[in-house]
């Protein structure tokens, strides 16, 4: 076990295959399919891209700069930084949506853990369309096994943690991320040679401006930033870890690529296959949970594909995760001075405590309501439309107008060994245009 003042990833290989996996989740995998195919296809593609460079990876290298500069989670970075008391409550922000998030995402996580069992013992096969949305139904509104499977998720990832940011996680990642671009590659290859796969990737791909409205350009801008786990300390913690004579902007450009090329195969994998067997290619959970099970079964050599694409399924699900368990863990080990066994352990437990609630939300506790949503899709909303861009937004500002520039310049440069030839623009990005973005976000959220 390191522990966490030897600090840091061993290479940049590592920390790009880190922090896409971080990046790389459920977000990617039915999330994004889903938008591109709803929202005009290419059209929302292009939009999307638009973001991510203009907005995204400036987002992205800003709390790199944060990171590394302080050598510091997400509390300590701020505290670190502030000239002034009072910047830290970005960090304890953070923590607060990172706990939120973890408690509904390792609900879906743990399903995938159930699928995975089901199609490695074939126990889909041969079942008829309303069978398997029974079957999906009735396991999720269910109490042993759906707290039973989140609970495992979160032990996996309590472990790959409990070894240590180069032993655990950088190990992890760099085994983990080539696997799952192969089992995509793989799952690419079988889903275009499907007959009738072209009318799939039209549905995909053909941009149709209008059907882009202004909720789906807003909608890719969140996805942007949701995708590259923007907003919450992520990218702070794991900036930490870079080394000093990495380039952040590099770092930053190859972890998006990462991002946007899973996304778009996963929409390759999905949506060709659906079409190619006469499926609806409905959104949300029921999409990969439901509806794939029923292309899988009509697939030849089916039962192996659907056992690929649920551990493909996993494993992003796993490395973000270990992402979203890291922020918490490094900071209850530089600010609690916890060792970091028992900062995985009593985060662990925390969060499945709260988890608990987001499990039982589709099933016994299902009529309590928060504003109307259950448990599970409140935390959803709260989450991703109020906590996750009122954080960036108060990043933006405190770095853009509270911190000196050559202090930033400094960091972006590595003390000026790089040329950043672009600094001016990315300055004007993190001063403006990103505060502007996300105000609109967070109005729109409220508004709409
Ligand atoms: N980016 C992840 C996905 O696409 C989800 C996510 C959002 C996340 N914020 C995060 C993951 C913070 C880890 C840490 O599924």
């Amino acid at each position: 076990m390191d522990n966490n003042k030897s600090r840091g990833f061993t290479s940049n290989i590592g920390a790009i295959l880190a922090a896409a996996g971080g990046a790389v989740g459920l977000g990617n995998i039915w999330r994004y399919p889903y938008m591109l195919g709803q929202n005009g296809g290419g059209a929302f593609l292009i939009v999307n891209l638009f973001f991510v460079l203009a907005i995204g990876i400036p987002l992205m290298m800003t709390e790199f700069v944060i990171g590394r500069r302080t050598q510091s989670n997400v509390v300590g970075a701020y505290k670190k930084l502030e000239r002034k008391k009072g910047w830290a409550t970005i960090g304890y922000f953070s923590i607060l949506a990172v706990v939120l998030i973890y408690a509904f995402y390792s609900v879906v996580a743990g399903w995938t853990l159930n699928y995975i069992v089901l199609s490695c013992t074939n126990s889909l096969s041969g079942l008829t369309p309303n069978e398997i949305a029974d079957a999906f139904a009735s396991f999720t509104a269910g109490s042993f096994w759906p707290l039973l499977y989140q609970f495992c998720f979160l032990m996996l990832t309590a472990l790959v943690i409990s070894f240590g940011v180069q032993k655990g996680i950088e190990k992890i990642s760099k085994i983990l991320m080539p696997v799952l671009f192969v089992l995509l590659l793989l799952m690419v290859v079988r889903s275009l040679t499907l007959p009738g796969a072209k009318e799939g990737l039209q549905f995909l791909f053909k941009p149709d401006f209008s059907k882009l409205t202004g909720a789906g350009v807003l909608g890719a801008l969140g996805q942007s930033f949701f995708s590259l786990s923007l907003g919450m300390g992520a990218m702070v913690t794991y900036g930490s870890y870079i080394r000093k004579e990495d380039s952040l902007f590099k770092t930053s450009l190859w972890i998006s690529v990462c991002d946007l090329m899973v996304a778009i195969l996963a929409g390759v994998v999905i949506f060709p296959a659906v079409f190619s067997f006469g499926m609806d290619p409905a959104g949300g959970p029921q999409l990969v949970y439901v509806v794939l099970p029923n292309v899988f079964n009509n697939m030849p050599m089916g039962g192996l594909f659907a056992a690929v694409f649920f551990l493909l399924l996993g494993i992003a699900a796993l490395t973000s995760t270990i992402s979203l368990q890291e922020i918490i863990v490094a900071f209850s080990v530089e600010e609690l001075h916890w060792t970091r066994r028992k900062s995985s352990i009593i985060s662990m437990i925390s969060i499945f405590v709260i988890g608990i609630f987001c499990t039982l939300s589709f099933g016994p506790i299902r009529h309590w309501t928060l504003f109307n949503r259950t448990i599970f899709d409140f935390f959803d909303l709260v989450t991703a439309s109020y906590l996750v861009p009122i954080g960036a937004l108060a990043t933006t500002i405190f770095l853009g107008w509270f911190y000196p520039k050559v202090e930033v310049k400094d960091e972006i440069t590595n003390g000026g060994a790089l040329k950043c030839r672009f600094f001016e623009l990315y300055y004007f990005i993190l001063r403006i245009v990103a505060p502007i973005a996300l105000i609109i976000i967070i109005v729109s959220g409220i508004v709409g």
